[in-house]
């Protein structure tokens, strides 16, 4: 289950060979119902993940399956329209190869987006959050193995991981587009049953206010590899036992697609505010 070097370079080959030209300043992960927000960048070309070595088709409803080489406010971008999940039982290297392509292309930023179950009381279905830090409840990890040189030294420090630059231009840009902002600690679980209503009791206490089962691994691997990351998570539901009724991906995908216009317009706007202020 550990990354496969030689897959995740065959698939860096493939792109290089497809886009000689692209040279991406900035990444963006999409997660559950996140999909469309890349239809608003100006595409320069495509390429289906079954066609990327080491990939594949995302195998969750509301994850489409693209690599997308895109531009926004001047910023070249790669958009990985879906995410492989370690739950998806294919091992760390479709989950790890986004941020190893991003890294050898020359990427510097990051924004990794998931749809999460919202824990913190304030919270109500459709907020956006940003992530100011994460829980790796997965009891697994993508950096268990041998060390790779690409992901620094072999304990990466994580105390400033969700980068506060990046967080405040998100704040700024949640500000101009009218859009309410909270923010929160991202648990990341392993999936893929929903949690129980005694696990949200107790990651409550943890301190965690939403909870998925994605965005940790990348943020970790982007986060090594010096990276910036920035995470957003469209709150989807109330976790399990807030409310007396089963959770269903359904009401998530639902979520998604009301608070589309939000994510769109905060996504690109956010993308502004970063040519602004220059990437450094
Ligand atoms: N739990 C885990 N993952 C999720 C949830 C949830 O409540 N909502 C959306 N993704």
């Amino acid at each position: 289950m550990t990354i496969s070097y030689d897959v995740l370079e065959r698939a860096l080959q493939s792109i290089k060979q497809a886009w000689p030209e692209a040279k991406p300043s900035c990444g963006l992960i999409l997660g559950s119902g996140w999909s469309d927000v890349a239809e608003a960048f100006t595409v320069k070309s495509t390429i289906a993940y079954e066609d990327i070595p080491g990939l594949g088709a995302p195998g969750v409803v509301g994850h489409s399956g693209r690599l997308i080489w895109a531009e926004h406010a001047g910023l070249e971008t790669f958009v990985f329209q879906g995410r492989r999940h370690w739950y998806e039982g294919e091992g760390w290297t479709p989950v790890s190869l986004p941020i190893y392509v991003l890294k050898k292309l020359g990427c510097t930023r990051l924004m990794v987006t998931n749809a999460a179950g919202g824990i913190n009381s304030d919270f109500q279905v459709g907020d956006l959050m940003v992530i100011t830090d994460h829980i790796n409840a997965m009891c697994a990890h993508p950096l268990i193995g041998k060390a790779n040189s690409i992901w620094g030294p072999r304990f990466p420090d994580q105390t400033y991981l969700y980068n506060a630059k990046l967080r405040d231009q998100l704040a700024l840009a949640a500000r101009k587009c009218n859009i309410r902002l909270k923010q929160g600690v991202y648990l990341a679980a392993s999936g893929p049953t929903y949690e129980t209503p005694a696990e949200i009791r107790s990651y409550k206490t943890w301190g965690a206010d939403a909870v998925g089962m994605s965005t940790v691994p990348e943020a970790m691997l982007a986060n090594a590899a010096g990276i910036k990351v920035v995470g957003l998570s469209c709150i989807t539901n109330f976790a399990a036992g807030i409310l007396d009724q089963p959770l269903s991906h359904k009401e998530v995908t639902e979520a998604t697609r009301v608070a589309m216009p939000k994510m769109t317009s905060l996504v690109l706007q956010f993308w502004g505010e970063m040519a602004e202020a220059g990437l450094d």
